[in-house]
């Protein structure tokens, strides 16, 4: 996978580090100054390594504007440094102290409906307001300048996970930012004219102060301003972090900075390809949504998505459950050994290390019910002996640290897309984005395959299969790096609603779908979307839902066609040899079962193997490389013991062999054996 295009900083600190990190957000503020030394000590115990410090602190570290009290801080952050534990430390802009919304209440802010979003949660601020902007500077220059020399320090943690309660700001003040960030796009009206189709419906614009944020209207809104206004709220949530950020890269160039990236979501929030390029580390979040029938693959995923966000480099997993969460409709605790493997999925596709929110569960405020690293019970519960296990158990994957992740198949993902392919008065409104690309990663999973995920354009030569899954609109360039990529040899399977139209949305005309028409040897002349609970049938004797066009072939040859429905006859899964490679069609979303037939199919014609041969069903297995060095982790889903044909040392039990056994729900991480010479030249 390509390195990130990174504006990363020259000279900051090696991430990573040289063992994996292990910790939680740490919130002592919420607790009587008695508990920390306790802390500290089981901090000890557990083989914590960093914790996250003053995330959500600013109203007590400035009670008053201007008015600062570090004492408190100071205090934490000596003990943390006598303990040798590392402090990630936030600049403590999250969540704005309620001094500013009753002094400034313009910097509240405000929904598409004209809502005020009052102080009572948290992160109620509009990020385009200068006032804001001004006093989360001041608190940042305050804390960079106190703790730059400061022994504990290791990472800086910018605010906490940038928009994720408020994406988009409605109010005046962002829409004066708006204008301005479209006149820097557009550079004159009448460019701008053009991108959103104003001609339509009596919406052009004769003046840039006629433009407005897509507010509620009286109907749909139109499709470029909404697109264009997600951009400009990533950009601009994107501009209050660099800003931060800067005054802290001033005072401690060398320390890395981050923020935390939400990675389950089910609507996108910010443009995390762009986020990426800020951040010295990505570091991200994920939380189990224990509803699922497989909740382990979706995590996958979005370990995927990190690793992919971080051009294959190692990440950190910032933040994760010990066991239950207080925001889902039914909060099931994890069960036992569910933390560690969890834990593990994320080490495995690249995370250097696990942390968790967070410490001490909190017992007052909206999240007490939120598990953490010592629980309400204490010590004495199952809980913490996990926590204590987790960090026996990291501890000793010292070298697995800074290896990469090896894949041979790539998921194209684009935040871009996942707005527009979600926006209304669409073929239908059931497309959601992150389904067909989970589900086909989830094949995958099945087939003991891992995945990168990477950005539209970005270098597809390390690959030999290439997803492309409802990539509803796309640049001309980014289409052509697909195209060539099947030009030398790769296999591409496009889905349906992909390439329709581009980065305006404007339709690509001639026939669907657009920018893929003539790799994928087809033309689409119609959608013909189904209705909820309507299903068809194709001659392979798949079952499909949601979606079907009338396609035509052109070139292509047909896989399968429909069997019944208004498309009978019609090709539904198509196959073009193009260039020396295959570039496939999936027209329509096959049922679970079917789809992991058809992806084993194309697996095996493009050559791409499993992590190890023959894996059983429920076991997870990756690679992560360092040099002529390699690392197999297992991690056993099911309730068998298994035993794999992997020869080295596992590195927990440090046993050796040309067979590992991972017992029932257990893990195992093998330094693969090198071959000898000898070996090798099957001597
Ligand atoms: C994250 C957030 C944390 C905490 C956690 C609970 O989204 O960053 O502060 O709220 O969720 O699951």
């Amino acid at each position: 996978m390509a390195a990130r295009d990174a504006t990363a900083r020259e000279g900051v600190t090696a991430w990573p580090q040289h063992s994996m990190v292990f910790g939680a957000d740490y919130n002592p503020e919420q607790w009587d100054e008695s508990v920390w030394a306790e802390d500290l000590v089981l901090m000890r115990d557990a083989g914590v390594t960093m914790v996250s410090v003053a995330i959500f602190s600013w109203a007590i570290l400035e009670p008053r504007p201007d008015h600062f009290e570090f004492g408190w801080l100071d205090r934490v952050m000596d003990g943390l440094a006598e303990a040798g534990v590392g402090a990630n430390l936030a600049n403590a802009t999250a969540s704005p102290p309620p001094w500013m919304g009753s002094r400034w209440p313009e910097t509240l802010p405000v929904r598409a409906d004209g809502t005020t979003l009052w102080p009572g949660g948290r992160q109620h601020y509009c990020p385009s307001s200068p006032i804001f902007r001004r006093r989360a500077g001041i608190l940042t220059e305050q804390i960079a300048a106190r703790y730059a020399d400061h022994p504990a320090l290791r990472m800086w943690h910018v605010g906490n996970e940038f928009g994720c309660h408020v994406p988009q700001c409605f109010c005046d003040v962002s829409a004066a930012a708006f204008r301005v960030w479209l006149e820097e796009r557009y550079g004159t009206l009448d460019a701008l004219n053009d991108a959103w189709g104003t001609s339509f419906w009596s919406q052009r614009y004769h003046a840039w102060e006629e433009i407005h944020q897509p507010r509620t209207a009286t109907t749909w809104q139109n499709p470029t301003q909404q697109l264009d206004h997600h951009r400009f709220s990533s950009d601009e949530l994107l501009d209050v972090y660099r800003n931060e950020r800067d005054i802290l890269a001033t005072h401690t160039p060398t320390i890395p900075i981050t923020t935390n990236f939400v990675t389950t979501t089910r609507r996108p929030i910010v443009d995390y390809w762009r986020w990426a390029e800020h951040v010295d580390v990505v570091a991200s979040d994920h939380y189990l949504l224990v509803h699922l029938l497989r909740p382990e693959v979706e995590l996958a995923f979005c370990a995927d998505m990190s690793r992919g966000l971080a051009g294959g480099e190692p990440w950190l997993l910032m933040e994760h459950s010990t066991s239950a969460v207080n925001w889902q409709p039914r909060n099931r605790p994890k069960a036992p050994g569910e933390m560690m493997r969890n834990s593990f999925q994320h080490v495995a596709r690249g995370s250097d290390g696990a942390m968790f929110f967070q410490w001490r569960q909190s017992k007052a405020g909206a999240e007490k019910y939120h598990s953490a690293m010592v629980p309400h019970a204490g010590t004495d519960s199952r809980v913490w002996r996990e926590v204590v296990e987790l960090g026996d158990a990291l501890g000793r994957l010292d070298e697995v640290v800074g290896s990469r992740v090896e894949a041979s198949v790539a998921i194209v993902f684009d935040f871009e897309a996942w707005w527009n392919a979600e926006m209304d008065s669409h073929p239908t409104d059931a497309i959601r984005y992150r389904d067909l690309a989970q589900r086909i990663h989830r094949a995958l999973w099945d087939a003991g395959i891992t995945v990168d995920l990477v950005r539209p354009g970005a270098a597809l030569d390390a690959y030999e299969l290439v997803v492309v899954p409802t990539l509803s609109i796309v640049s001309d360039a980014a289409a052509e790096v697909i195209e060539r990529f099947v030009a030398d040899g790769g296999h591409a399977l496009v889905s349906y609603f992909s390439g329709i139209a581009d980065e305006h949305d404007h339709i690509r005309l001639g026939g669907y779908p657009g920018a893929f028409r003539e790799l994928l040897g087809i033309r689409t002349e119609e959608f013909h979307p189904l209705l909820e609970q309507e299903t068809v049938t194709l001659d392979s004797g798949a079952t499909a839902d949601l979606w079907t066009e009338h396609t035509e072939l052109e070139g292509a040859e047909a896989i399968a066609s429909y069997a019944d429905g208004p498309l009978a006859g019609g090709p539904a899964i198509t196959r073009h040899a193009a260039g020396s490679g295959v570039a496939w069609y999936l027209g329509t979303r096959l049922a679970d079962d079917d789809l992991a037939v058809f992806v084993d199919r194309i697996v095996a014609e493009a050559g791409v193997h499993p992590v190890l041969p023959e894996l059983p069903a429920g076991v997870e297995a990756t690679r992560r490389r360092s040099g002529p060095t390699t690392f197999v982790t297992v991690i056993n889903h099911t309730d068998d013991d298994v035993s794999l044909p992997v020869a080295g040392t596992e590195l927990l039990s440090l046993r050796m062999g040309d067979h590992h056994t991972v017992r029932a729900g257990d893990v195992a991480v093998i330094r693969e054996r090198i071959p000898t010479p000898v070996e090798s030249f099957g001597v």
